[in-house]
């Protein structure tokens, strides 16, 4: 990375955090759903990454599905609109559907897909989000399962993106733009 990028882009959390956290949260769900199977549920493209650790710590029958929405353009605002590019693979009726998002923000995206699940019957339906940023609230929302509560920063990185971008960064980063500072 250049080191001009590197300037815009501050540690908020650490790897060796958020692997500790998402073993805690597996925990909870292994302890939740003992003896039964969990369906989760990955809102592309932000929650890949969280998911792919989160699963491997998870001590249940397990499947996956993905859901790809777009709330957001390619800025950092959203449009308020959510668009499904990519329905799931299978149904959710009678499973216990875990819907592992990224981030919290607005709640428009978890409202929305929340909504639409419900009317497909799932036996059971939680929400697992690694960062939640409740300042930004516009639904009223909340995650079950939830990793880090997080000021009113636009962060990248552990599947975030700016722009596509920073989805691989290890840390969650808070992303200033040169605007901003
Ligand atoms: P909401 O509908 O406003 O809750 O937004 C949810 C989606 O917006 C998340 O799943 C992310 O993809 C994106 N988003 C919200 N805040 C951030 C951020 O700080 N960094 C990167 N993406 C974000
Ligand atoms: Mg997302």
């Amino acid at each position: 990375m250049a080191k001009a990028e590197q300037q815009q882009l501050k540690v908020l959390i650490r790897r060796s955090e958020i692997q500790k956290r998402v073993q805690k949260v597996a925990r909870e769900i292994t302890k939740d759903f003992k003896g039964q199977r969990v369906h989760l549920v990955g809102v592309l493209k932000g929650a890949c990454v969280f998911l792919s650790d989160l699963i491997r710590e998870i001590d249940l029958e397990t499947s996956i599905d993905f859901i790809a929405v777009s709330s957001y353009g390619k800025n950092k605002e959203s449009t308020g609109q959510v668009r499904v590019l990519k329905d799931l693979d299978s149904s959710i009726a009678g499973l216990n559907v875990i819907l592992v998002e990224d981030i919290l923000d607005t709640g428009l995206t978890l409202s929305y897909l929340l909504r639409v699940f419900q009317q497909r019957r799932p036996k059971a339906l939680r929400v697992a989000a690694l960062l939640d940023k409740p300042s930004r609230r516009l639904k009223a929302v909340k995650g079950d399962y939830v990793g880090f509560t997080i000021p009113n920063e636009f962060v990248v990185g552990y599947g975030l993106d700016y722009g596509e971008r920073y989805r691989n960064l290890s840390d969650v980063c808070i992303l200033a733009l040169p605007t901003e500072q």
